[in-house]
């Protein structure tokens, strides 16, 4: 797919600006200072697309909530990457019958990666008659379009599930004020793992032009914002062309002038490259952290979760990233109890996760997502048994962290500090550059700052500090 066919031309996001100014106008003639309660689940893409919503609505003259009783609109920007997401947005659903209730008058939009399933729109429009508007990631740029049709026909509004999406620049946008900021690089997968729902509600793949991705995170560093992180469902599928891939991009994002952490994720073994890591090791900014996903260490599990790479090429991946980056901080993501997986298979899972020694884990046991491949196969494992293997997993890798953790004491490293932590004794958060949590010691003037700090504790899941 050619990029000048996906680009929303800027006559049409001129057009969503009058939409937008639109909906100002109507609150201002009734003299009305309409609030928004914003509520973003899932991943942080999601989370990013969140960012663009609220730059929306403020555009549109909102200020936002948290209380969904005195709110004007109500937004859910959902994820439907496991059924227990799912479970919870229904279940938040259900209680904003109430507000609605109170004040008739309340708009509920339900949006993001649930919203572009067909069995969801259609459980919504049957049994979630307070929800106003419903449209999918891929129609996130024509929101001010949406909501101005609610506001203008009183009617429902569902936009079209299954659009293959395409790129919108110059979208306004609301961020977290402070020190970290998402910057999504490409959007879309084209993976079809067999148990992932996300190339089905998120569409294809999709890259921005390197000139705009760079002239935002230029403008972020300049802005003050010290730890910039690269999204993408697989970076790795970055491409401008057939000669200029994800390593290229980054190694042009970290020659921008300024002091921060440039980080990415997710990262796909498949198309992790010996040259990603060499320009990692080379950077400036590139913070020596990884988050690859492996998912199982089983290479027949692998083959039927369509994952395209072996458990030897993953170790093989992991040598060379840590011999050209000795110290790299490694994440993961896997699944236990995926269709079919035995015991001995989860235990393949357990070690190499014991192999490999990652810095943490993201643990998820599988499942089933309606429409994917997985969910027809036959998967006849209790679910009590595979909680037992997951448990030996977690078990496994709660004392591996430890341990890592344990060895910071003493050492002094470099950290961001971030936020406040709500602990009286260590009151900071911070990270450092592989982003481990530290709580530290010390006053709420140093939000922002990168600081030495002496590493005093430490338990699984995270270490203490004090500034030196
Ligand atoms: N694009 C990223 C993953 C995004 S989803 C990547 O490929 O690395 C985040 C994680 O959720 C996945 O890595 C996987 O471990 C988990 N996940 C995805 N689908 C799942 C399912 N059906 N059941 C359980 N976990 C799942
Ligand atoms: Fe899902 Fe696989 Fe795409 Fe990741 S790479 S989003 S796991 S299909
Ligand atoms: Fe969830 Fe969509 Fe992200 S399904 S994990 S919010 S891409």
């Amino acid at each position: 797919m050619k990029r000048e066919d996906i680009i929303v031309p800027e006559g049409e996001i001129a057009r969503q600006r009058d939409f937008q100014e639109n909906v100002r106008a109507m609150f201002a003639a009734r003299g009305a200072h309409p609030l928004a309660r914003v509520e973003t689940f899932g991943c942080q893409q999601n989370v990013a697309d969140g960012q663009r919503i609220m730059g929306m609505l403020e555009a549109m003259g909102f200020a936002f909530t948290e209380d969904a009783g005195e709110a004007d609109l109500v937004l859910l920007n959902t994820c439907a990457i496991r059924e227990h997401a799912e479970q919870r947005v229904f279940g938040n659903l259900g209680i904003l019958t109430h507000s609605k209730k109170e004040n008739p008058e309340q708009v509920i939009v339900l949006c993001g990666c649930m919203a572009a399933e067909e069995r969801v729109a259609r459980r919504v429009k049957e049994s979630y008659r307070h929800v106003d508007l419903v449209f999918g990631p891929q129609a996130l740029w024509r929101f001010p379009e949406l909501l101005w049709q609610v506001y203008e026909t009183k009617k429902r509004v569902f936009s079209a599930a299954g659009e293959r999406g395409c790129i919108a620049e110059g979208l306004p946008v609301v961020r977290e004020r402070g020190v970290k900021a998402w910057v999504s690089i490409m959007y879309g997968c084209d993976n079809f793992c067999s148990y992932c729902i996300v190339p089905y509600v998120r569409g294809r793949e999709r890259s921005r032009e390197p000139a705009a991705v760079l002239a935002e995170v230029r403008e972020l560093v300049e802005a003050g914002y010290k730890d910039i992180t690269l999204l993408g469902q697989n970076v790795n599928s970055y491409e401008n062309g057939r000669d200029y891939r994800f390593p290229d991009l980054l190694e042009d994002i970290d020659r921008i002038p300024g002091d921060y952490w440039l980080r990415f994720m997710s990262s796909h073994p498949k198309d992790a490259t010996p040259r990603l890591f060499d320009v990692m090791a080379k950077g400036r900014h590139v913070a020596k952290q990884l988050h690859l996903p492996f998912q199982s260490g089983n290479n027949r599990v692998l083959e039927e979760m369509n994952r395209r790479y072996t458990r030897e090429k993953y170790l093989e991946l992991i040598r060379y990233a840590r011999s050209v980056m000795p110290g790299l901080v490694l994440t993961s993501d896997v699944i236990i109890g995926f269709p079919g997986e035995t015991e001995a298979e989860a235990l393949d899972t357990v070690s190499l996760v014991e192999e490999v020694g990652f810095d943490a884990l993201f643990t998820f046991l599988y499942s089933p997502r309606p429409g994917t491949k997985a969910a027809e196969m036959p998967d006849p494992v209790p679910k009590e048994e595979k909680q037992k293997w997951f448990d030996h997993l977690l078990e496994v890798q709660n004392g591996r962290s430890a341990v890592i953790h344990a060895g910071y004491a003493g050492r002094r490293v470099r950290v961001l500090v971030d936020g406040e932590s709500g602990d009286e004794a260590y009151p900071l958060s911070s990270r450092t550059e592989g982003n481990r949590l530290v709580r530290l010691r010390g006053d709420k003037s140093l939000v922002g700052r990168f600081l030495e700090v002496k590493i005093t504790g430490s338990n699984t899941w995270a270490l203490y500090g004090e500034p030196v």
